[in-house]
């Protein structure tokens, strides 16, 4: 059986959230709309969901808005945030790195007027707080920069971040915190941010349900209308089911967070290193300020993707290149390239995530084959361009 290292593009259904969906999709199936009893059984459900993510998230009730994913809480974040402001400003502030959930919302804004202001990152993936202050403008609306890198796993300055912003009136803060969500304390107050972005496959809840946090008396306007749900912010029936199940296993999350980021820190530093003993390669991404479950590497000479696929064909180990999202488009990650890697460094990229189920033999074997496999790669390379590999 493939040993799975792919846990940054989603992760498996923890059997509590399953078991704590299931009522929900069977004998609780009520629209929580209703007013029968069937329905108010289903809204205790959604209620105590939204509770309990907001409990954790140090925020109310009323500022959890259930989404389908980290997507469309991005989506919702920035259109929402961007229509709202308009007639104050027009003027977006970003990175270079962040996902294509953001980066792609953001381009379609910029056909509408708005002016997007994506600022550059160091060699790490880090953008410089002063600089995000320095780009604030009497114009500004919004300024948005990920909490971690879904490909390096860096993570950006939030705090840092947030207070600089603090310091212009009506600007808001948003953060899509999709990736860090199963190992960063997401206290939205510390955090100083007014819109936050989760999902719920990330921290091995079920796929299509996400949440975007709201900070009371923030105004977004609704990208998808129809009924009253979530307090006019997101019109739909909710999924019930799949905000119990995220709730649970945030929950679970957050209670085993210290362990889990401890063990997993150290399977993690086992891999990089077995990684980081074969000749040209080197690790991308902060060397400290980064995610614990991850590793991302450059192996010189080689094609990651080609990499990732044999180690998937010879039924060794599923990882990738970077993000899930961008895979088998071709595309160099751009991530990479705000980075100051040329293209041909990038398309080296191996990424390899570590989850809560991953074990030590796992990280054993996968520190045997990974390199291996770049050796081997490296090889065939060399021999079809007619050289020989020391
Ligand atoms: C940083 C980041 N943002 C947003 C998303 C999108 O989330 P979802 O898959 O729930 O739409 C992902 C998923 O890969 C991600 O890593």
């Amino acid at each position: 059986m493939a040993i799975y290292l792919d846990h940054a593009a989603t992760t498996p259904l923890r059997p509590e959230a399953l078991e704590a969906m299931l009522p929900y999709l069977t004998e609780h199936f009520g629209n929580p709309s209703s007013a029968h009893r069937f329905g108010q059984r289903a809204r205790a459900g959604l209620d105590e969901a939204r509770e309990q993510v907001a409990h954790r998230l140090g925020a109310q009730a009323r500022e959890i808005v259930f989404t389908s994913g980290g997507t469309e809480a991005n989506n919702l974040a920035l259109k929402g945030a961007a229509w709202a402001g308009k007639a104050r400003g027009h003027r977006i502030i970003t990175t270079a790195v962040e996902h294509h959930a953001v980066g792609h919302s953001l381009r379609y804004l910029e056909k509408f007027g708005f002016e997007i202001v994506e600022l550059p990152v160091d060699r790490y993936g880090r953008v410089d707080p002063d600089e995000v202050e320095a780009a604030i403008t009497d114009r500004t609306i919004l300024v948005s920069v990920m909490l971690a890198n879904n490909e390096v796993g860096t993570i950006e300055p939030i705090a840092e971040i947030a207070e600089r912003v603090r310091r212009h009136r009506g600007v808001l803060l948003h953060s899509d915190a999709v990736q860090a969500a199963p190992y960063l304390d997401l206290d939205v107050g510390a955090l100083g941010v007014d819109l936050l972005s989760i999902s719920g496959h990330k921290f091995e809840g079920p796929k299509g349900v996400g949440v975007l946090y709201v900070r009371h008396g923030t105004h977004i306007l609704a990208q998808q209308h129809g009924g009253s749900q979530e307090r006019h912010r997101r019109g739909g029936t909710e999924n019930v089911a799949g905000a119990v199940g995220l709730a649970a296993a945030y929950e679970l999350a957050c209670q085993e967070r210290r362990e889990t980021t401890a063990r997993l820190r150290r399977l993690r530093d086992r891999l990089a290193t077995a990684l980081l003993a074969v000749a040209g390669t080197e690790l991308t991404g902060h060397p400290r300020d980064r995610l614990p479950h991850l590793v991302s590497i450059i192996a010189r000479e080689v094609d990651g993707a080609e990499v990732a696929v044999g180690l998937d064909l010879n039924d060794q180990i599923a990882c990738s290149v970077g993000s899930a999202c961008t895979s088998g488009s071709n595309e160099v990650s751009h991530v990479l390239a705000a980075m100051g890697y040329p293209d041909e460094e990038a398309r080296g990229a191996l990424r390899l995530s570590l989850g809560r189920t991953t074990t030590e033999a796992e990280i054993d074997a996968a520190s045997e084959a990974v390199p291996r496999a770049i050796l081997a790669a490296r090889e065939a390379g060399a021999a079809l361009a007619g050289t020989s590999v020391p």
